[in-house]
């Protein structure tokens, strides 16, 4: 088997890069260890940067995203006695989407599936080879158990931060940055009209509860637990009476409804160095990690391919190597000021530490909900900066 670039990992970095390239002539094949049903059913992210819908929208898919998705064009910052309302467009002239990464993921791979680049499910014993060389190759295992030497020009490590790919950069040296948060969130997806027009991200003596939604009808909520807690410790009552508690506001009401879906999320931040190695190249969370906070992750994995894609097809339409030479350092400097942002929504909305940090938090959200500028610089980050 023989491909221009081998992808490893079909989350949203691979299967969108696998698309970009394809846009371009640039064939690929994309080869992804779970089964098409388990990575449609991830339950993660769900707001979109307007430059992330921009390029969904330019690839050919946009459609249903503009038929079922959200526009949003702000957030509500909570603290007790105070809801304060940051409108985006008056403050930076952008907009955000709610549109649930299960969706995106959903459209990327039928898109695949409709005479796009091959996409192969269920492989395993994945294994890059040879990246320093001109001639790299990915062995790997197919679903019927026979194995496969895919040869490709180049590869791409987009296979989210447990995958094979970092390792073997980093076996060639680099550095890694990590911090890890003494909270958590349990997220849920409820059957429920959503209580709130735009998103609430509340902090609360009790800790961090955030409202977001996925539909007219289904609402997405968060609260901030502790890392050794377990959702066997948390009735659905216990949910409703956290989040009602933590959210309350005078005149505003939470609706309840039953919970489908129920799970722990521990809060990280993570930066791997450089986001290359000879021929391998790293996306996504293969790369960095940040805590949601700051809704980055996935836009983040967006930003990554769209560097890397253009790239990718000056290296192998005009033999220059410029742009992948600069990837790694284009990447990173987005990284870091996301990484910067979500570590900064992180220490802002979230009860942890003593008295001391409480005041600081609440402080910074006072500046932010009576400062235009300090509202600009947030709207500014959350809405997405410019790629490259
Ligand atoms: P992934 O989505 O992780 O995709 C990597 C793919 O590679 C997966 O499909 C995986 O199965 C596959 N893979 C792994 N190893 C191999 C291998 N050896 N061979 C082949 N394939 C392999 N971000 C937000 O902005 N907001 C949120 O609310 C939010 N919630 C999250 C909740 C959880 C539990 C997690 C884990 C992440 C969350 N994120 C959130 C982050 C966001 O979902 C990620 O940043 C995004 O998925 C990154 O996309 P990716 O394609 O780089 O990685
Ligand atoms: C969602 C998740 C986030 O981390 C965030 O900041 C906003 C929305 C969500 O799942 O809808």
């Amino acid at each position: 088997m023989r491909t221009q670039v081998g992808i490893i990992g079909g989350g949203p970095a691979g299967l969108l890069l696998s698309r970009m390239l394809a846009a371009q002539g640039v064939d690929s094949v994309v080869l992804e260890n779970r089964s098409r049903s388990y990575v449609e059913a991830r339950v993660r992210a769900g707001i979109l940067e307007q430059h992330s819908v921009q390029t969904l929208t330019d690839l050919g898919l946009g459609e249903r995203l503009h038929r079922e998705g959200m526009e949003h064009h702000g957030i509500h910052l909570q603290f007790p006695g105070t809801k304060h309302h940051l409108d985006f467009p008056a403050l930076c002239g952008r907009t955000v989407w709610i549109y649930g990464q299960t969706e995106v993921v959903k459209d990327l791979v039928a898109a695949q599936l409709d005479g796009g680049p091959p996409l192969l499910f269920e492989v395993t014993d994945v294994q890059p080879e040879d990246v320093d060389g001109d001639s790299p190759r990915i062995r790997f295992t197919d679903s019927d158990g026979v194995p496969h030497v895919l040869e490709c020009d180049v590869i791409a490590g987009t296979d989210g931060f447990h995958g094979v790919s970092r390792p073997i950069v980093a076996q060639a040296g680099g550095r890694t940055w990590e911090r890890t948060y003494p909270f958590s969130w349990l997220g849920i997806l409820a059957d429920v009209a959503p209580s709130t027009d735009d998103l609430v991200y509340a902090w609360h003596p009790d800790g961090f509860a955030m409202h977001s939604m996925r539909s007219p009808s289904v609402s997405r909520l968060y609260v901030q637990v502790d890392n050794d807690d377990s959702v066997d410790n948390w009735s659905d009552d216990r949910i409703w009476e956290a989040l009602a508690t933590r959210m309350a506001h005078p005149g505003w009401e939470l609706r309840t409804g039953p919970i489908s879906q129920k799970s722990i999320t521990p809060m990280r931040s993570f930066v791997s160095a450089p986001m290359r190695r000879g021929r391998l190249f790293l996306a996504g969370d293969a790369a960095h990690i940040v805590p949601p906070t700051g809704a980055k992750g996935l836009n983040l994995a967006v930003a990554d391919v769209t560097v890397l894609a253009t790239a990718l097809v000056r290296l192998l339409q005009e033999k220059e190597t410029d742009l992948v030479d600069a990837y790694s350092d284009t990447a990173l400097a987005r990284v870091w000021r996301c990484t910067h942002f979500s570590w900064w929504m992180t220490s802002m909305l979230h009860r942890s530490g003593d008295d001391f940090d409480a005041e600081l938090a609440l402080s910074q959200l006072r500046r932010v909900c009576t400062s235009e500028a300090a509202a600009r610089e947030l709207a500014e980050n959350y809405t997405g900066l410019p790629i490259g």
